[in-house]
């Protein structure tokens, strides 16, 4: 299948975001972009991250035990000062940093302009040619205010980190590195110039934060589901740290169990469940329908996650369907699907997958997560409703 990206005249074109390499059509642009991006997270180069990951991590145990109960800001503070520090070297302030700040006033207008459906130029694309002034016109005015956030968040992070590199205090981190990488390279052998650098990092945190938010809250609505999966997850740790200990990447290969829970959670509730749409760039058929060139496409990762010839009792969390005789078991496919297809599948995946270890082995060796009690000690059920994001 050739695919690219469908066009979003009110995300791209007017709001500002037709920086981000994951909403860019097929072309150099992104595979410069991919390229670069995929250059420091590829599964080899993304554990030079560990170390961030870890203290991350270990910030989160603190915040949680002060306020248990704000857990899920705290998962989000979490992943924007992890996300900061592995891409600019930028160190947030403890509350209301600016850069944390403008990234998600930014997404919050993301969230709103990429609904599907809600903005006629979406459809009519020529209506993005009428003046500002034109009655009607308000879906431009707006437009002009959000694209300030947009480039702000592009512009000013990555401002501070070569702010950093001529002073020579900046430290390693995405940008630093790549723009370091292409002062050693010969200027006609770069593959990439510095606005690449600039918008391939602006991308990260847009494509890191609330997957990864969300995939955290999805793993404490899972112990909540399944409190035998977190005892005998609890029972491996301590088996290997004698519960004195936070258990370290080292341990990975010891620990499958709490492997075999990041992936059931990514499974049981895929984050996208319909992935990122796909645009056909060429006639294709599949099933015996012919799909023309230009046709929207997408991939139900749900559906694919929910195979109950592959996953057994689908609907229910089990860590255990990705174990045999200890160990993971090979046969059990994993679920790449939550993290999209083809071409376009999430490279960040590595990171996530090992930012998401990492904090759930940390939260596992040190707290225990229980269904909240009502005034009168009655245990509270979840209602395991989720809020939707971008593409509503
Ligand atoms: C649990 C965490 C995550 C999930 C479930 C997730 C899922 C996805 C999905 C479904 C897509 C769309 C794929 C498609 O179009 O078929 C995607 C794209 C992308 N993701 Fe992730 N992601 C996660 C974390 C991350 C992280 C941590 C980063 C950055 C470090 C990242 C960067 C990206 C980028 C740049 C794209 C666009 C790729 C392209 O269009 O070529 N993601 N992700």
């Amino acid at each position: 299948m050739h695919d690219c990206r469908e066009d979003f005249p009110m995300v791209n074109d007017l709001s500002g975001w037709d920086f981000v390499f994951a909403f860019a059509k097929y072309g150099d642009e992104w595979r410069i972009q991919r390229r670069l991006f995929e250059q420091s997270f590829n599964v080899k180069a993304s554990r030079k991250f560990e170390p961030q990951q870890c203290l991350a991590s270990g910030d989160l145990l603190k915040w949680m035990l002060s306020s248990p109960d704000d857990f899920l800001d705290h998962f989000r503070r979490m992943t924007g000062e992890f996300i900061m520090d592995f891409t600019y070297g930028i160190d947030v302030q403890p509350l209301n940093d600016p850069y944390v700040t403008l990234a998600h006033d930014a997404l919050q207008t993301l969230i709103i302009a990429g609904v599907p459906g809600r903005y006629l130029v979406d459809s009519f694309p020529i209506l993005k040619h009428i003046p500002t002034w034109f009655p009607g016109a308000g879906f431009k005015r707006q437009a002009q205010k959000w694209r300030k956030l947009a480039r702000g968040m592009m512009e000013l992070p990555f401002a501070e980190t070569q702010r950093q590199m001529g002073l020579g205090i900046a430290r390693s981190s995405f940008a630093s590195d790549s723009l370091n990488l292409l002062k050693d390279m010969d200027a006609g052998h770069a593959f990439f110039q510095e606005r690449h650098v600039q918008t391939t990092a602006g991308t990260i945190y847009l494509g890191g934060t609330d997957t990864t938010v969300s995939a955290l809250g999805t793993f404490i609505l899972a112990m909540l589901a399944n409190p035998e999966a977190q005892k005998k997850a609890q029972l491996d740790i301590d088996a290997i740290t004698g519960g004195e200990a936070l258990p370290t990447f080292q341990d990975r290969d010891s620990l499958p169990y709490i492997s075999a829970i990041v992936k059931e959670v990514l499974r049981w509730q895929p984050v996208a469940p319909f992935a990122i749409p796909h645009r056909l760039t060429t006639e294709d058929e599949y099933g015996g329908y012919r799909l023309p060139a230009g046709s929207i496409v997408l991939g139900n990762a749900w559906a694919l996650l929910h195979d109950e010839s592959v996953y057994p009792d689908p609907h229910a969390f089990k860590p255990e369907r990705f174990m045999l005789n200890g160990q993971l078991n090979a046969a059990v496919p994993d679920p790449e699907a939550a993290f999209g297809f083809g071409r376009r599948m999430c490279p960040g995946r590595h990171m996530a997958n090992s930012s998401l270890w990492i904090a759930f082995a940390y939260i596992l060796a040190t707290f225990e997560i229980q269904k909240a009690v009502d005034s009168e000690g009655k245990v509270i059920e979840p209602t395991y409703e989720y809020q939707s994001g971008l593409g509503k």
